[in-house]
């Protein structure tokens, strides 16, 4: 109930399926002349969504209901994009279908390496691929033949393909080196690591435990509900644009160090104490101090108030991987004490800050050689499906709106236009 000049006003309740509750406030305008003000959308429910489920006090993620645990176990990151987009774990008759559409459309069309050609050497691989993305539309126009339905599915399995492909061939053709083409015969992550990484000079062997940490990091990245990227692509996608430019108004928002900019810069942040003596310290003293802009990247997080779920399995793989690897990380002993001694601290436990996701995937990221500008490429290719999916369902959502927020205007009120010969005076 809200009371308004004395007047007063029902509002209803929603409440999801897991006991979420939030107050409807769709007719506060026209019923009351009022808008709500909430920077930073901290309090606001934008949608509802079949989707992703979060408990950031609990520390909960799932997908579709089923836990990201079980995902990261026995799950595939193929499987993992079906089951989000889709809204149920395949058949094998599906799941092998999916597959041969995504084997299908790995291809990039050729005239497409001209432009990363043409970028500076330094440009940003983010940047790039956003670009990539959106220039995909004029390369993949819609199929004239097929239904729509087609089309959507058609593009949603280019997407997921392709950008891996992009991703592979900007890293190679920034190092001028020959562009490798995916294989039929392998996996979706087999064969990224196969363009990435195979040279005629020195064969790329398969490491089916490298393999298995890239199917997990990428499952843990594939969704979370509605996060700065993924209402970057429903925002833009509710102006009805094409997937292509939303996908890429996502890879531009997550490109920020905020979010999935983070993890390269969790690895800046190790690697700056590590050159400083590797003493913490000091970093732990900077993130708490209020005059200093400093973060302890890769700690805190909008929505979890506890452990991140993605960041325990995260560092489960990292002690698998590098003792697979025979590999002794310095950065990993550096990031276990920050952590150790940020948990403890009464700041951190008072402001509710945990290792997030990105806290230990750059770690994991540089096991397997990719290199440093590359990370938020695999953060992107990663969240993809939940970006599709995500679109998908906004596309069929009775509740579904054109994205335009109101403000509270600040400015001066009205005056008169100033002759430019008169001002100044
Ligand atoms: N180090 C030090 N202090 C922090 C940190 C941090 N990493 N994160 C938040 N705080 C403090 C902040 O200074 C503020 O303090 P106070 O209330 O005393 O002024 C308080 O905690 C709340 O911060 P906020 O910025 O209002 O909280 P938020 O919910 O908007 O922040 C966040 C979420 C992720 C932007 C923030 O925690 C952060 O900047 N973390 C570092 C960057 C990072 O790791 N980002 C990856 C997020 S997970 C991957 C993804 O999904 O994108």
């Amino acid at each position: 109930m809200l009371i308004v000049d004395g007047k007063t006003y029902e509002l209803p309740i929603i409440i999801g399926t897991e006991g979420e509750r939030a107050i409807d406030i769709s007719r506060l305008l026209k019923d009351t002349g009022l808008i709500t003000m909430d920077p930073g959308f901290v309090n606001t429910g934008s949608c509802r969504s079949a989707i992703t489920f979060m408990d950031g006090d609990k520390g909960i993620l799932r997908h579709r209901g089923i836990p990201i645990e079980q995902l990261a176990e026995h799950s595939s990151f193929v499987e993992t994009a079906y089951l989000l987009i889709n809204g149920e774990l395949p058949t094998p008759e599906e799941l092998s279908k999916f597959s041969a559409m995504l084997n299908e459309h790995s291809l990039v069309h050729e005239d497409m390496r001209a432009f990363f050609e043409h970028y500076p050497s330094r440009a940003h691989p983010m940047g790039i691929l956003s670009s990539m993305v959106t220039a995909m539309r004029a390369f993949y126009p819609t199929l004239k033949d097929r239904s729509q339905e087609e089309n959507i599915t058609i593009t949603f399995a280019r997407l997921i393909s392709k950008l891996r492909t992009l991703a592979a061939m900007s890293y190679n053709i920034s190092r001028g080196h020959k562009v490798t083409y995916p294989s039929h015969q392998l996996s979706y992550c087999a064969n990224f690591l196969k363009m990435m990484f195979d040279s005629p000079v020195r064969p790329y062997v398969i490491d089916e435990d490298i393999v298995r940490a890239l199917n997990v990091f990428w499952i843990l990245h594939a969704d979370h509900e509605q996060n700065c990227s993924t209402s970057a692509v429903r925002l833009v996608g509710s102006a009805r644009v094409n997937l292509y430019a939303a996908i890429s108004a996502g890879i531009s928002a997550l490109w920020g160090p905020l979010h999935g900019g983070a993890n390269q810069a969790v690895i800046e942040m190790l690697q700056e104490i590590y050159n400083s003596g590797g003493d913490v310290a000091p970093f732990i003293a900077r993130a708490k101090d209020k005059n200093d802009e400093f973060r302890l990247m890769g700690f805190g997080h909008r929505v979890y108030k506890s452990y991140d779920p993605r960041a325990k399995i995260m560092e489960e793989i990292v002690h698998r991987l590098l003792s697979k690897l025979q590999l002794n990380d310095p950065l990993l002993d550096i990031a276990k004490r920050l952590e150790e001694i940020a948990l403890k601290d009464s700041y951190f436990v008072d402001h509710k800050l945990y290792p997030n996701v990105d806290f230990y995937s750059g770690i994991v990221l540089r096991a397997m050689g990719i290199p440093i500008n590359m990370f938020t490429v695999m953060f992107a290719i990663g969240r993809l499906p939940g970006w599709i999916s995500q679109w998908k369902e906004s596309l069929d959502d009775p509740d579904w709106k054109l994205h335009r927020p109101r403000q509270i205007y600040i400015g001066l009120n009205e005056r008169d236009y100033v002759p430019i010969e008169k001002r100044g005076k």
